[in-house]
């Protein structure tokens, strides 16, 4: 199978120009100004960018949690995902308490067996290493592609680890070139704290934020730095909402610490009041950490801009707010935590970012794209568009108007967090390895077309980047 793209404007994280691009077995083979080839397939992109395939490095697609399981599974969320533009992401694998990563992470490969419509990789979240993995079995993970450890510092009594747990898999990540992430917020003031609120009567969905402040945020983000200081192990903060948290990343990457962080779409636009929404609706934004006060959204345009957040993900864990949200209608601790996002990464960042001037569009590809490609192994394979990458591309119409809503999005949610919001900009065919998935708002490739990568280990990247820039 070949593709010929004509004529589209190629923007990458470093370049922007006009060329044709010619795909073949699944890989860019050509880019070129009037290429003079045949194809299979030839699609005109004239007036259209050509993007990246977009990478989502945080999705929960299929996951137990909060009492019940996310409404999206493997094929409805990576469906949501092609319409949106995201070829490839990152899910993760939850270790069952008791059970070994072996079997997790054959239960989760099984979860997604012939209904992959996009590429996909695993981390490997750990919460277990008394009674279930062992620091042996963790040091494995790599040689089998999953080369990034998350640790949830909140959770309590559910996904929440200790400071020992978390800093024995800091120091065999620093052995294995593996990429450690973090869920930071104190998980053991918070329990204070929404106990106490509880106690007091106080159930509403507000709560869930008033009882996870940003410093609980801040604290835990500066812990995980420190730790991974002491550890050696390089560092990736995820779904960072506030200041509090920014502060501690800046200072840590001012200092050249290997230290990383994300911010995820919703936190630019979604503040606290729309957990005071009538009606329990508050309970559609109850997800972790919470819609925070306004004045962190220009911090966060701020820290995307500046490098010191080196990529947006999305956080997808959709759930039904009829059904699952309101589990939790008279306690709030009981609503499970999360929301859909999937699909409309890239709508909203183009919109938001590029078009209001925050950022450029070649900083849009890269946060969108290249660098969560290049901090978890998929990179040049993935996230850019060179000769010898995967050919997974978007063509990008940056003239069409949509209107964001939960009667047309893909995911199984009943809801979306951004419902009515008019973009203008949005894509058009949407290919996997020169393969078109989406065309005409049609997913035209079946279930089974994706597959799972093997992740490179970042300490082997990180150290390639560092001799290239050795003096
Ligand atoms: O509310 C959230 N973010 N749900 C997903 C689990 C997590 O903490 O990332
Ligand atoms: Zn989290
Ligand atoms: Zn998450």
């Amino acid at each position: 199978m070949s593709v010929l793209i004509r004529g589209g404007r190629i923007v990458t994280a470093a370049d922007d120009y006009v060329a044709d691009l010619y795909a073949e077995d699944e890989t860019i083979t050509l880019i070129g100004e009037s290429l003079d080839l045949q194809a299979d397939r030839v699609i005109d992109a004239a007036g259209k960018y050509v993007l990246p395939g977009c990478v989502d490095p945080h999705t929960h697609l299929d996951m137990p949690f909060g009492g019940t399981v996310t409404i999206d599974d493997v094929e409805a969320g990576q469906t949501a995902a092609a319409f949106g533009g995201t070829t490839c992401h990152v899910d993760f694998i939850i270790q069952p308490q008791g059970q070994s990563f072996a079997a997790a992470f054959d239960e989760w490969r099984a979860k997604a067996a012939g209904k992959q419509v996009i590429d996909m990789g695993y981390h490997m979240a750990v919460t277990d290493l008394r009674e279930g993995g062992t620091l042996e079995e963790l040091a494995t993970l790599p040689e089998q592609g999953v080369t990034s450890y998350k640790l949830f510092m909140a959770y309590k009594g559910a996904l929440m680890v200790d400071d020992e747990t978390l800093f024995r898999t800091m120091e065999v990540a620093a052995q294995t070139g593996a990429l450690v992430m973090v869920h930071a917020e104190n998980g053991d003031a918070i329990d204070v704290l929404v106990k106490r609120a509880l106690a007091e009567g106080r159930t509403e969905p507000r709560y869930h934020a008033l009882t996870r402040p940003p410093e609980t945020e801040g604290e835990a983000t500066n812990r995980a730095i420190q730790l991974a200081r002491v550890a050696g192990a390089p560092l990736y903060v995820v779904h960072v909402s506030c200041k509090e948290s920014v502060e501690p990343i800046a200072t840590a990457r001012e200092k050249g610490w290997d230290v990383w962080g994300e911010t995820c779409t919703q936190y630019f636009f979604i503040d606290y009041d729309y957990l005071e929404r009538p009606n329990f609706e508050g309970a559609k934004y109850v997800y972790t950490p919470p819609p925070r006060d306004k004045a962190n959204q220009e911090v966060l345009w701020n820290a995307v801009r500046t490098d010191v957040l080196s990529a947006i993900s999305t956080d997808h864990c959709a759930f039904l707010w009829d059904g699952q949200k309101t589990m939790g209608k008279d306690d709030f601790s009981k609503i499970p935590n999360g929301g859909p996002g999937l699909e409309n990464r890239l709508q909203m960042i183009h919109e938001f970012g590029v078009r209001t001037g925050r950022i450029s569009l070649n900083r849009m590809v890269e946060l969108l794209a290249t660098n969560p490609a290049k901090l978890f192994g998929l990179y040049p394979r993935k996230g850019t568009i060179a000769v010898g990458s995967d050919a997974d591309l978007v063509v990008f119409d940056p003239e069409r108007h949509v209107t964001i809503s939960a009667a047309t999005h893909h995911s199984r949610s009943d809801y979306n967090l951004f419902e009515g919001t008019e973009v203008t900009g949005s894509p058009e065919v949407v290919l996997l390895r020169g393969n078109v998935l989406v065309e005409n708002d049609e997913l035209v490739a079946s279930p089974g077309i994706g597959q799972f990568v093997k992740r490179a280990r970042f300490g082997g990247e990180l150290k390639r980047a560092r001799a290239a820039v050795a003096p």
